[in-house]
C-alpha cells in the first residue's frame, strides 16, 4: 500500500486482529485510502488507524483520566496551591493502577501542567503558585494505563472571575467545540484548525500557531500535528480508527507567545494578555466522532 504496508488476501484475516476475513474488515477502508492517496491526499499510515483492542484500551486510560479532571473539579478553589492539584493527580492515578504521562515526559518535573491566567501552556506545580479569587487555570492531564495514552484539559476559574475571564474560557470552549463538529469521517483535518480558528477570530481573539494537538493512544505524541489556524480544504484525510487531540489556546491579546522562562517548559503570552485552553482526546468512527477524554 501507500504505506508500504501489505495487504492480505481478500480471505485472509484482516491485519487488525478483528479475527474477520479482510474482506469482511478493513479491505473497503484500505480501497479508499489508496485511492485518495493516488488522487494526491496525505492520509494517514496504518500505523495510526486504532484497532478495536487499541481503541478498548486508550477507553480504559481515557476513563481514568477523566476521572481525574472531575476530581480536580471537586476540589479546586482559592487557597490551592498548584503543588497540592499535582499530589492530587499523582495520588489518584496511581491507586487506579496507572501512571501520569506527563511525569518524567522528556524531563517534565511533575505530572500535570498547571497554566494561570497569561501562562498559555506547561505551568509547572510550584508550593509558591496559590490560586486566588478571580485566576483561570487549566489542568492539563494525562494518563498511560497498560501502555495506553490519554491526554486532555479543562479550564477551572477560581471563586468570582471578572466577565472578561469568564467570556474567554466559555469561548474558547466553543472554538474547541467547533473543531471537533468539524471531524467526519473522510473529512480533512485543515477544516478542523480552520473551524477553530474562524471561531476564534469571530470572537475577537487570537490563536495560539506554534502549539496544537495531536494523534495519541500508543504514544503520548503521534502524527498528525493538530493545527488550530490551518487551512480550510487541506490536512490530512480524517480515516474512522484515528485518534487525535483537539487542544486549542486562545488569547485575548495577540497570538504571539513567549518562551523565555528559565525552567524550559512555561509558555506564557507574549503580551501579558489572558489566555485559555481546552483540550479533548477524539476518535474517528464511521459516522463520526466520539469523545474519549475531556
Ligand atoms: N499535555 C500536553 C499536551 O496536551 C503535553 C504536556 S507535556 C509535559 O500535549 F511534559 F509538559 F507535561
Ligand atoms: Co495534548
Amino acid at each position: 500500500m501507500y504505506d508500504g504496508e501489505g495487504r492480505p488476501g481478500r480471505n485472509d484475516e484482516c491485519w487488525c486482529g478483528s479475527g474477520k476475513k479482510y474482506k469482511k474488515c478493513h479491505l473497503a477502508e484500505d480501497d479508499r485510502l489508496q485511492a485518495l492517496y493516488e488522487a494526491g491526499f496525505e492520509v494517514p499510515a496504518r500505523g495510526l488507524l486504532k484497532t478495536a483492542e487499541d481503541v478498548e484500551g486508550i477507553k480504559r486510560s481515557a476513563a481514568i483520566n477523566v476521572g481525574v479532571l472531575d476530581m480536580v473539579g471537586q476540589r479546586i478553589g482559592p487557597g490551592v496551591t498548584t503543588e497540592e492539584i499535582d499530589r492530587w493527580i499523582y495520588d489518584y492515578t496511581i491507586e487506579h493502577g496507572a501512571v501520569p504521562a506527563d511525569l518524567d515526559y522528556e524531563g517534565y518535573p511533575k505530572s500535570v501542567c498547571t497554566s494561570i491566567n497569561e501562562v498559555v501552556c506547561h505551568g509547572i506545580p510550584s508550593p509558591d503558585d496559590v490560586l486566588k479569587e478571580g485566576d483561570i487555570v487549566n489542568v492539563d492531564c494525562s494518563t498511560i494505563l497498560d501502555g495506553y495514552f490519554s491526554d486532555s484539559s479543562r479550564m477551572f476559574c477560581i471563586g468570582e472571575v471578572s466577565p472578561e475571564r469568564r467570556r474567554l474560557v466559555e469561548e474558547t470552549k466553543r472554538a474547541m467545540e467547533a473543531g471537533l463538529a468539524a471531524v467526519k469521517p473522510w473529512g480533512l483535518l485543515g477544516d478542523v484548525g480552520a473551524a477553530v480558528n474562524e471561531y476564534a477570530k469571530a470572537q475577537g481573539y487570537t490563536v495560539v500557531r506554534e502549539f496544537g494537538g495531536h494523534g495519541i493512544g500508543l504514544e503520548f505524541h503521534e502524527d498528525p500535528f493538530v493545527s488550530h489556524v490551518s487551512e480550510p480544504g487541506t490536512g490530512m484525510v480524517l480515516a474512522p480508527g484515528m485518534v487525535f487531540t483537539i487542544e486549542p489556546m486562545v488569547n485575548a491579546g495577540g497570538c504571539e507567545i513567549d518562551m523565555s522562562d528559565p525552567n524550559g517548559w512555561t509558555v506564557r503570552t507574549a503580551d501579558g494578555s489572558d489566555t485559555a485552553q481546552w483540550e479533548i482526546q477524539v476518535l474517528v468512527t464511521e459516522d463520526g466522532a466520539e469523545v474519549l477524554s475531556w
